[in-house]
């Protein structure tokens, strides 16, 4: 049993039911500007269970019409890919740039879209400048300030944020599990909570989300992550750390360590008994490894896919799905590797075996 007490657990479930609230009006949001074209769309099909499904994008890919045209039959919720990570909203330290995201807010708010914010703290696409100076003046400034002025720039618009991603790593050695990151090393493990304090402060509507990847798979090493996840989240809630949800990143592979179902299902219980939500955030299929012949690879990739959700979306707890991209014509090869096909579409815009896997995990 988790070390919340009963009355801050009903606390928590109050509060979480009004978060919801976003949720649910923006499914009726969805329900009735979605057109029928083109036969029924991940979008409805989430939608008609009150959940959502949406995708990652970025402003170079809503050029392309016929992918915007297929961005805005599929997706429900668009999150920024990379437009509006640190590094590109503060390239110079104190300018604030938010062209980029408001462009993708503007897309989203067009098609009767969700949007949500990823990410305000993470330890990869910083600024050249932000890791230097926060070593040297240890100031924590340097991370509430920007929380407060990109959540209160976005304030009331956005479905929810990311507030801090991948903060966990067993393999740091650490007792709490936490990553020893240039974060941590500055201001201790409290910055974690400093910056969904700010966040809470910056834009109380949205929903506040802890983000990471590794509690899918059934590694011993997957197992060493979900403990720390979950004493994670015991100890910032029992702390009153305004945590809403857990962002499970779902990037798995197609021929790597498979998702243990068992194991997954029983960890979302316990995130669920601590009264938080549950979203798949990043979700993308690798397949590297696999077989020349591209239908089994696609095939295996599906499977892999349905495994996941089918687990995932067994818990009530759980709000919805996203991929990290719609179509492989747009897969960050740079990120992916050597990765030919990882997303529901292929380059051609066609719907692959994921897509199915996906419109079936749905209920499709
Ligand atoms: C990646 C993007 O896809 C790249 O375009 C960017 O250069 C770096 O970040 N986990 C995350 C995402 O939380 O932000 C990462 O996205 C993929 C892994």
């Amino acid at each position: 049993m988790n070390m919340l007490s009963k009355r801050a657990l009903l606390q928590r479930m109050a509060a979480g039911a009004l978060a919801c609230a976003p949720v649910n009006a923006f499914a009726q949001q969805l329900r009735s500007s979605v057109s029928e074209a083109n036969g029924v769309s991940l979008r409805q099909l989430a939608a008609r269970r009150r959940l959502f499904y949406g995708c990652a994008a970025n402003t170079s890919q809503l050029k392309d019409g016929d992918f915007a045209a297929a961005l805005t039959r599929e997706a429900g919720m668009l999150v920024a890919e990379y437009e509006m990570k640190r590094k590109t909203i503060e390239r110079k330290r104190g300018r604030f740039d938010f062209r980029a995201g408001d462009a993708l807010l503007a897309f989203a708010t067009t098609h009767g879209m969700a949007f949500r914010g990823h990410t305000l703290v993470w330890h990869r696409s910083n600024p050249s400048w932000l890791e230097d100076v926060v070593n040297d003046t240890r100031d924590p400034k340097l991370l509430t300030n920007y929380v407060e002025a990109v959540a209160g720039h976005y304030k009331g618009r956005l479905h929810s944020w990311d507030v801090v991603n991948e903060a966990i790593n067993p393999e740091d050695g650490r007792a709490d599990g936490l990553r020893n990151s240039f974060w941590l090393k500055a201001f201790g493990p409290s910055y974690i909570d400093r910056a969904f304090h700010a966040a809470r402060q910056a834009d109380p509507k949205a929903l506040l989300v802890y983000n990471d990847q590794g509690c899918e798979a059934g590694l011993p090493e997957n197992d060493r992550f979900r403990a720390a996840v979950l004493k994670f989240l015991e100890r910032a809630l029992t702390r009153r750390v305004p945590i809403d949800a857990l962002g499970l990143q779902g990037h798995l592979r197609a021929f790597g360590a498979q998702v243990d179902q068992k194991k997954l299902r029983a960890f979302l219980d316990e995130v669920k008994s601590l009264g938080l939500r549950i979203l798949v955030s990043e979700h993308d299929v690798k397949d590297e490894g696999g077989p020349p012949d591209m239908s089994l690879r696609d095939k295996t990739a599906a499977d892999t896919s349905r495994r996941f959700l089918d687990v995932v979306l067994g818990n009530s707890a759980t709000i919805g799905v996203l991929t990290w991209g719609l179509s492989d014509r747009y897969l960050d090869r740079g990120w992916f590797g050597r990765q030919a096909r990882a997303l529901p579409l292929d380059a051609e815009l066609r719907r692959k075996p994921m897509w199915q896997a996906i419109a079936g995990a749905f209920g499709a």
